[in-house]
């Protein structure tokens, strides 16, 4: 899906990068090479550029590749995201792991995964990102069920459970699950042991969940930054709209249009 030019998954990746991510899993949909040869190297395409002298055109293409050290896993049936995460046990080889979900970016200027993953480093256990949201939307997300007692006007919450896709009228909070989670290798046991649960899918929530009641600490770093929500489709013009105004070489001239497109529809 892209953004402007860029794919949004190259942003997930960067934001990775960013900090201090050297290694990345892509738990690939079968069939779905061409993510792959994205952001594999192309040397055809770069001496072609090279001999033009096109020195701008070559860093674009290298940048994603640089990024990080890109692994591959397919994910054969669509059986869950729990059952996706369950495919990076060898990958995270007894370590904690950060799973970014590609469909929720975090604006670049705005800081959340640096922090989760110091409270995971402190604290030890799951890290989750988390928004609050209207009540009636809590219904798309895992919920988090805070601590008694806790500030929820804190940055980081103690949590005691997960509910996914709750309704909202039981929702036990308005703190969704936003794709960003710190996870201690743990999660792997936990996984195995998941039955399907909403949609007959593995969810990542409910291996979380369990681990929550084994005593595995649950912290939730609320993020009141820029989110947008490319698995949306109203929400992903939006966010292609957002970031095209503020682009280095075409926002000026996409808000010019932009202003006068909208004065025509009142
Ligand atoms: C998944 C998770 C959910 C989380 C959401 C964030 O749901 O299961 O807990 O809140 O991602 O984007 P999905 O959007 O895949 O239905």
């Amino acid at each position: 899906m892209p953004i402007v030019s860029t794919p949004a998954l190259e942003f997930v990746v960067a934001e990775a990068s960013n900090n201090g991510v050297s290694d990345v899993l892509v738990v690939l949909s079968k069939g779905k090479t061409a993510i792959a040869d994205y952001f594999a190297p192309d040397p055809d395409l770069e001496s072609a550029l090279q001999e033009k002298g096109d020195e701008a055109g070559l860093a674009s293409i290298r940048r994603a590749g640089q990024l990080a050290t890109f692994h591959y896993v397919e994910q054969l049936e669509p059986r869950g995201l729990g059952d996706a995460v369950a495919h990076g046990q060898q990958f995270s080889a007894g370590e904690p792991l950060v799973v970014l979900l590609p469909d929720d970016l975090i604006d670049d200027t705005d800081e959340l995964l640096g922090t989760m993953i110091d409270v995971q480093a402190e604290r030890g256990g799951i890290v989750l990102g988390l928004i609050d949201v209207p009540r009636a939307e809590i219904r798309k997300y895992g919920c988090a069920v805070p601590a008694p007692g806790a500030d929820l006007s804190a940055d980081v919450v103690a949590l005691v459970d997960l509910v996914e896709k709750p309704d909202p009228q039981d929702a036990p909070s308005t703190l969704a699950l936003i794709g960003r989670y710190v996870l201690p290798p743990e999660i792997f046991d936990a996984l195995r042991g998941t039955k399907p649960g909403a949609g007959g899918e593995i969810q990542l929530t409910d291996a979380m969940r369990q681990l929550a009641h084994d005593g595995v600490p649950v912290h939730g770093v609320v993020f009141r930054g820029r989110r947008y929500d490319t698995g949306d489709r109203l929400e992903y013009v939006k966010a292609v709209v957002q970031l095209a105004g503020r682009h280095p070489e075409i926002g000026r001239d996409f808000t010019a249009w932009l202003r006068e497109y909208v004065s025509g529809l009142a």
